[in-house]
């Protein structure tokens, strides 16, 4: 069993009967204790306790913002799609509170607050649609060969020392890399990029002032190449986005800036944590490992694709999708919701749910028939969803493969997740291997 973890005992008891049903012990007066230390190493048994008790379950989160707990998939999905549900934190019942809590760091100030996770149809519909254009699957296939540079790179700079940090020296730098270059950063500019993501995702762990002053920055420079692109357009998102804005859908400054950032801050942690919890379930599954290595050395890719979207469902990067907020009384698993209510909805949860998923505490990298939640559902799914499967197996695919005999440095009970609400995944990954020469 994975360190990810399976029910312990006393919770989960597999598929749950409808919360109606009459229990055949009494449930546990009390749930299990939520965001502590205890629960971001392993949250799984505590969501299989909610899962089976109190699927859409009401807690005070460490902000002190009350929200409503969505755990089952079910739920899950008509949460995700349901139009009662908006995006818009002016639409929670205390909006002073909301803000600044609900989102990305620093994005109070409104050039920043206009991006898709933000917002509802129609404006999210006009901006989905501008966007897609200029964020097409052929931009991404046409990307493949300068990921697998990027890839081979970093792992040239420590392939020769037979140690790294996995984290920092790879599952951090890839994705950033990655975004800058698709949006059309310059090289010489991609490292502020680097310095200023790292801040970003410190949550809180940085100097004083550390995050506002580096969305600030980034902000700032972001406008700056917007405006630069205006007159010297490229082949590069931003161009793209400049282009498609120009031929009859309008999109403000504003708006272009707070694209640039969302797609930069979406695509960022996401592909971090689908990397490091990835490597890291695959250390804690060695049978699963040896399978797919064979098959990568077997020149195979079918279980390297299933495999990733298993990962993900898995163990995947983002444990809670963003915020919504009803905008009507809706009933959602049983439960009440009222209008201004917060409602969060578990994607880890949802993608360990007995009644949809066979043996879901397991990993099987061939599972078939694998609909997980983990991008999202509804009209703001994943936009970045292709890049972030291209990131993923090519880096898996190449650390396996260049570095066969990878493993853990550490003992797995010495590794920190990080905190935060949202997002999942490891500080660090130290490994170990034999050292190449490149
Ligand atoms: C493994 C990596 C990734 C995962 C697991 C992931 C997951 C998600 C999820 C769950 C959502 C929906 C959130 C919600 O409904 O509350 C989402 C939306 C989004 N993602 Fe990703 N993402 C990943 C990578 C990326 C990348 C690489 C990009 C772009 C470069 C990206 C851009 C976006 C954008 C722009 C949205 C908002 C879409 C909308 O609101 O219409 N993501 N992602």
């Amino acid at each position: 069993m994975a360190a990810g973890g399976g029910p312990q005992a006393g919770y989960g008891r597999g598929v749950h009967e409808p919360t109606s049903a009459a229990p055949e012990e009494p449930a546990p007066a009390q749930g299990p204790t939520l965001f502590d230390w205890e629960f971001a190493t392993d949250p799984y048994p505590a969501y299989a306790w909610l899962r089976e008790h109190s699927p859409v379950h009401r807690t005070r989160l460490p902000s002190g913002v009350e929200a409503w707990l969505v755990t089952r998939y079910a739920d899950a999905r008509q949460a995700l799609a349901d139009q009662r549900l908006s995006k818009n934190p002016e639409h929670h019942a205390e909006p002073a509170h909301a803000k600044g809590k609900t989102g990305i760091p620093g994005e109070r100030k409104a050039e920043l607050m206009t991006h898709l996770l933000n917002i509802d149809p129609p404006d999210h519909t006009r901006l989905r649609r501008l966007v897609s254009k200029a964020f097409t699957p052929r931009r991404v296939a046409e990307f493949a060969p300068r990921v697998q540079e990027l890839t081979d790179h970093l792992i040239d700079a420590f392939a020769g020392r037979g140690e790294a940090d996995l984290i920092h020296e790879f599952a951090f730098p890839l994705p950033i890399y990655a975004i800058c270059e698709m949006l059309g950063v310059p090289r010489e500019d991609q490292d502020d990029f680097r310095d200023w993501a790292g801040m970003m995702i410190r949550h809180g762990g940085g100097p004083r002032g550390g995050v506002a002053r580096s969305v600030k920055q980034m902000r700032a420079y972001l406008g700056e190449l917007i405006h630069r692109k205006r007159d010297d357009l490229g082949n590069d998102l931003i161009s793209d986005l400049i282009r498609a804005s120009d031929h009859g859908d309008h999109l403000t400054e504003a708006e272009a800036t707070a694209m640039a950032f969302i797609l930069l801050f979406a695509g960022f942690e996401t592909t971090v944590n689908l990397i490091g919890n990835g490597v890291h379930s695959l250390f804690m599954n060695p049978g699963e490992r040896a399978r797919l290595q064979a098959s990568l050395a077997a020149g195979e890719r079918d279980l390297l694709e299933t495999g990733v979207e298993e990962l993900l469902r898995y163990d995947g990067p983002v444990e809670l999708a963003t915020w919504r907020f009803a905008t009507r009384p809706l009933v959602l698993g049983g439960q009440q919701i009222a209008v201004g209510d917060p409602v969060l909805v578990v994607l880890a949860a949802a993608d360990r749910d007995p009644a949809r998923f066979a043996d879901p505490d397991a990993l099987d990298l061939s599972r078939g028939d694998n609909q997980h939640l983990g991008y999202g559902h509804g009209i703001h799914y994943c936009l970045g969803a292709p890049l972030a499967r291209l990131e993923g197996q090519t880096a898996l695919a190449t650390l396996l493969t260049r570095l066969p005999d990878l493993e853990l440095a550490v003992p797995p009970t010495d590794l920190r997740w990080r905190g935060g609400l949202i997002m999942r995944g490891l500080r660090t990954l130290p490994v170990r291997f034999t050292p190449r020469n490149i």
